[in-house]
């Protein structure tokens, strides 16, 4: 095939808007093996801006795509930064391996960069795709596994009183968005959920963003009566030989404190008629820390979560805190988008402020543009990158000095899906 048949375009630039998006949606949902239906449509159309969709034509037909959709990422310290949360990447079983998704990549993260979008986001179907287009991973995730029936906690579980009620799905929205807010503000690599995205969660349709009609919503409020927490949940039903062996699959748990976390995760677990309970989590939760026997609280899986993929270093890297003070400077290479990559001096105050900017100095260490992106958060080491060969660390000291300043305590947690 030529590569000349291939025609890359926005959405927006179709004259039929219906038209635009069943095709999008209809190459997309082929590449992920997916049959189209209405309802999925009717809910793509209520989260897709057009302009920021690209659909892949190969002679005219609809081959691939590749959208994004304009989030916030807290950055370690609590600033906002606004990212380009990249989604529905897919190119047709009949079309793979003739470098589409490459055009694809190229042209979007070249918009960002021109629109000032300092980072791009995503999460991958497969860790060995996006590491050649500068996305690194960022952040982990657990499924946790808990033996609902032989699990017990330790005597000092810390304790947050308050209340628990299971509340319809359709009245748990605006609290659920309001408690989710203030997490991700709080929350070193947390995402902002558009408003819009709200209905499409607790609908009946179910949508890679969460919706089931399976879905129940128990909420915590706090002793002072506002609603701190909450967890979105469905339970498998499973009466073999007439005992009661039933899952609790958590989509979604939050809380404004660990402690409120807590308190939710053991009220599923005490759940009458409940075997076990699973979930997403952060990798390092306390929720590991506070059974009696900690093998009670398994993990089936620990994976990659968010990638990142640095577009604007000065300005990130000027953007979140560090935990002391020092100098370092950077050799970043972006061999996709040259203009990114360069040498950086980053200067951190006793507060942790820091400011980055171009230099002609020599590099301390040198690394690529993904390897940038799995350390930005503090998720990852600049000494674990380097004993993978993966970052060269051209001065003795700076390899711990690097890691000094970049180190977090909790480690960067990201649970949104898009
Ligand atoms: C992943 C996908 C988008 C790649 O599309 P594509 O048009 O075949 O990709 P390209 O032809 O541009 O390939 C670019 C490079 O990535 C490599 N690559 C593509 N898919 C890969 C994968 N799944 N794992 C590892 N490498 C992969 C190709 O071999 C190629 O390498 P090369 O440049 O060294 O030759 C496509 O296979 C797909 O739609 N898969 C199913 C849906 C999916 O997983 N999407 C990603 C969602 S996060």
């Amino acid at each position: 095939m030529a590569t000349m048949s291939l025609r890359i375009r926005t959405l927006d630039t179709f004259d039929d808007a219906a038209e635009a998006l069943r095709a999008y949606v209809g190459a997309g949902y082929a590449a992920f093996g997916f049959p189209v239906d209405q309802a999925h449509l009717l809910a793509k159309a209520t989260l897709v801006d057009p302009a920021r969709y690209l659909l892949a034509e190969w002679d005219g037909e609809p081959v691939g795509g590749a959208g994004s959709y304009p989030l916030e990422l807290t950055l370690p310290g609590g600033t906002q930064v606004p990212v380009a949360a990249v989604s529905d990447v897919g190119v047709a079983p009949s079309h793979r391996r003739h470098g589409v998704a490459t055009e694809l990549m190229r042209l979007q993260l070249r918009s960002f960069v021109d629109a000032g979008v300092p980072l791009a986001v995503l999460h991958a179907s497969e860790a060995g795709i996006y590491s050649r287009f500068g996305f690194g991973a960022c952040t982990r995730w657990r499924q946790v596994s808990i033996d609902a029936r032989r699990v017990q906690f330790r005597a000092d579980f810390p304790e947050v009183g308050g209340s628990l009620r299971v509340v319809q799905r359709e009245d748990a929205l605006e609290v659920c968005a309001r408690v989710h807010d203030h997490a991700r503000r709080v929350t070193n690599g947390g995402l902002s959920r558009p408003d819009s995205w709200w209905p499409v969660i607790m609908g009946d349709t179910d949508v890679y963003l969460g919706g089931t009609k399976d879905h129940l919503v128990m909420t915590h409020r706090g002793d002072d009566g506002h609603v701190d927490g909450y967890a979105i949940y469905k339970v498998d039903h499973d009466w073999d030989r007439g005992q009661a062996n039933h899952t609790v699959r958590v989509w979604e748990l939050l809380g404004e404190t660990p402690r409120v976390e807590l308190a939710l995760w053991r009220a599923l677990v005490e759940h009458d008629l409940i075997a076990s309970v699973t979930g997403p989590i952060a990798v390092d939760h306390p929720l590991f820390d506070v059974a009696l026997d900690c093998r009670q609280v398994g993990s089936s899986w620990e994976q990659d979560l968010l990638w990142a993929r640095p577009l604007d270093v000065e300005r990130l890297l000027s953007s979140r805190r560090f935990s002391v003070a020092g100098r370092l400077v950077l050799r970043v290479d972006d061999p996709l988008l040259a203009d990114v990559g360069g040498c950086f001096a980053l200067e951190v105050d006793h507060d942790g402020v820091a400011k980055c900017s171009r230099t002609s100095e020599l590099p301390q260490i040198q690394m690529g543009i993904s390897e940038l992106g799995r350390v930005l958060l503090g998720g990852c080491s600049f000494r674990q990158l380097a004993r993978a060969g993966q970052v060269s660390v051209l001065d003795d000291e700076a390899g711990s000095d690097a890691d000094s300043l970049f180190r977090v305590d909790p480690l960067p947690w990201s649970w949104v899906r898009f």
